[in-house]
């Protein structure tokens, strides 16, 4: 991000400057208010601002709306801010408000009058809506590549755990025998919607919106496919009025977010659920885990579970976008200022949780014995009851009588204690005469190994699953 404010500069312009045509006022545009100014947080964007500004100044100059030599100037001076910002030595003013002003004043002390030709044909209007758009396309693009690396995190778990079964859950009770890396595979489709929301969103995003001037367009013979092209965007806002007023894509964009983040939340929870003592189907690598200040056998899964809370406020900042909208007639209104810190917020803890995630899954041990017995003693509470009712469906019973069958199969075995592996064929054959001695070859490996339906769990499916995968990954999808 950019650097901190200095303190010491922050006052008002010094008007005697030989440039202060383009400074404010003090007539007319008193100092602002302190409650109104948004540098403390826009400067963020100063790299936007200054592309976007350097377009516009180009296509000034074509039009013959400025001179190539001022166009020189503006350019010039601009790269040198962007140089001064990166150094940490640029002067932000809060009387100035906003980083568009600042930019604009620190120009004209650089480059002199020239600076108060770049303004011309916009309006921070416009200006603003085109340096968030760029924002969020940056972010996006920011987000996307983290969603892969992640996706490649779960890859690389799951290959190494080709051949470890756990029980699958439903209702978090033991329901059928499935893959780790089935179960990881999920996540990675659900990585894979995320991206593709994003990529979704982007399309919306990518208008462009300069050349709207304040609402109703300008009055200078503009050229805005080039500020397009030139800046990147695939089409130019149709209606000057909607251009400077729609923050569509920002509700958009923190809806993708939030679903992404959902998505965290529940892998965090399985991480949390794997690695307790409990279950102990999983250990994270230590720098994920956090030791307890009093209770020294303590390994607590605390990124797992600050992500978990983070959801809140991505939640929140799609709350907060929606309902600064809400109502605002048209076209600019100051409410929209109100967009950005939720925007940055939301955009750095999906950054990070992403990263933190990815480093999380990749470390993460399996403990595949603890998993394969937690599947094996399933069958005591009938993980594998499922597949004695599809043998008897292959019996020629309808599937809903099969269904009952087994379930009272499962009663009895539960109320005599014992597994059904251990239920002798004789009493098997008091809830249906079909069963034969085959059915003692009904295992977990057996249950899985059945499941190879397209998208199902067996080992083959799975392994054509992950190479599917991985192809999707290198190829660059969404
Ligand atoms: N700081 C303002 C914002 O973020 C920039 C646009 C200001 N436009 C205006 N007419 N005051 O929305």
């Amino acid at each position: 991000g950019a650097p901190p404010i200095k303190p010491g500069l922050l006052c008002t312009p010094n008007l005697a400057q030989p440039h202060d045509r383009i400074l404010p006022d003090p007539t007319d545009n008193p100092t602002p208010h302190p409650y109104t100014t948004s540098i403390a947080f826009d400067r963020r964007l100063y790299k936007q601002d200054i592309a976007g500004s350097k377009a516009h100044a180009r296509m000034l100059g074509r039009q013959g709306i400025v001179s190539g030599e001022e166009v020189e100037a503006i350019c010039g001076g601009l790269d040198a801010i962007e140089a001064e910002i990166e150094s940490g030595a640029f002067p932000f003013r809060e009387a100035l408000e906003d980083i568009h002003m600042n930019v604009e004043t620190r120009l004209s002390e650089l480059i002199g009058e020239a600076a108060g030709r770049l303004h011309t044909a916009r309006s921070r209007n416009d200006q603003v809506a085109l340096d968030v758009r760029m924002f969020v396309r940056d972010s996006i693009d920011e987000i996307i590549s983290g969603l892969r690396r992640f996706q490649s995190g779960l890859l690389s778990q799951a290959e190494a755990n080709l051949d470890a079964i756990m029980p699958g859950y439903t209702h978090l009770q033991r329901a059928q025998p499935v893959l780790v890396a089935h179960h990881l595979l999920a996540y990675f489709e659900m990585a894979q919607r995320d991206i593709e929301r994003l990529w979704d969103c982007r399309k919306r995003v990518n208008v462009l919106p300069l050349g709207a001037g304040a609402l109703a367009g300008v009055t200078y013979d503009i050229d805005r496919e080039f500020v397009a092209r030139e800046l990147g965007f695939d089409e130019v806002a149709r209606n000057s009025m909607d251009a400077v007023s729609d923050r569509d894509f920002l509700v958009e964009f923190h809806c993708a977010s939030s679903i992404a983040m959902m998505h965290l939340s529940r892998l965090a929870e399985e991480m949390i659920i794997w690695t307790s003592e409990e279950f102990g189907f999983a250990k994270l690598a230590s720098e994920y885990t956090t030791g307890s200040s009093i209770m020294p056998q303590k390994r607590n899964p605390d990124v797992a579970e600050l992500a978990r809370g983070k959801v809140g406020r991505v939640y929140g900042n799609l709350m907060a976008m929606l309902t600064i909208l809400k109502g605002l007639p048209l076209a600019y209104n100051k409410d929209m200022q109100e967009d950005k810190e939720g925007l940055f917020d939301t955009v750095d803890t999906l950054n990070t949780t992403l990263d933190a995630f990815t480093g999380m899954v990749e470390t993460m041990t399996v403990n595949r014995e603890r998993t394969r017995r937690a599947a094996e003693e399933g069958v005591y509470s009938g993980i594998l009851a499922t597949d004695l009712a599809d043998y008897l469906v292959e019996k020629g019973v309808p599937f809903r009588e099969a269904h009952g069958a087994t379930k009272a199969l499962v009663v009895y075995a539960v109320e005599k204690g014992v597994g059904l592996n251990k239920v002798s064929l004789e009493e098997y054959r008091q809830f249906s005469a079909l069963f034969d001695k085959d059915v003692f070859e009904i295992t977990v490996e057996s249950s899985l190994g059945a499941r190879a339906s397209q998208g199902g769990t067996a080992p083959e499916r799975v392994s054509e699953a992950l190479a599917e995968a991985r192809q999707m990954l290198e190829a660059g999808n969404g």
